[in-house]
């Protein structure tokens, strides 16, 4: 990867289960690949409600079970993230409505994605909302961010070297 550093904002509805696991989970991919020092990772909720809490301790549970790290503090997302980041990445189509609502001009619109566009198995069109749910819906949504994750550092990769 030769360009600068690349800044990547996460987005779910509360940032205490699906953002913050992206979070926990391509900073291990990233620390894993040596690539520290050219990614920066936040994330962030659509809305305030959670703010300063910790992961939801579900999600932490079974994030942890994996060797993941979910120790962000919940924060809505704020007008000048759509200035800082270069890529913002939600998790549902309400999620991207809202992003796109909050967009401040059409720079803004063009950095967003959704996290299953990054999927190889196209099985999944969002990352389903686990929180009113069992553990079956923390473990699927581990398991679509960590090939979503993997697929979106190969793309960031592939851009850079080109
Ligand atoms: P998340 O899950 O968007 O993946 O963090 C949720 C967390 C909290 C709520 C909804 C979804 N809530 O309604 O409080």
């Amino acid at each position: 990867m030769k360009q600068e550093k690349i800044r990547l904002l996460f987005v779910c509805l509360g940032n205490i289960c699906r953002s913050p696991s992206a979070e926990a989970i391509i900073k291990k991919l990233v620390q894993d690949a040596g690539l520290e020092s050219r990614i920066d990772i936040d994330s962030a909720g659509i809305l305030g409600y959670h703010e300063g809490e910790l992961p939801d301790s579900r999600m932490w549970m079974h994030g942890s079970r994996r060797g993941y790290v979910l120790d962000s503090r919940s924060r809505p997302v704020k007008t000048s993230d759509f200035y800082t980041f270069d890529m913002i990445i939600g998790m549902d189509d309400r999620n991207m409505d809202d992003l796109r609502r909050k967009a401040p001009d059409m720079e803004s619109v063009a950095k967003l994605h959704k996290m299953t566009d990054f999927l190889e198995n196209k099985l999944y069109d969002h990352v389903p909302d686990p929180y009113y749910g069992g553990a079956s819906g923390f473990k699927l949504v581990l398991d679509l961010l960590e090939e979503a994750c993997q697929g979106l550092l190969d793309t960031i990769s592939s851009i850079s070297d080109n």
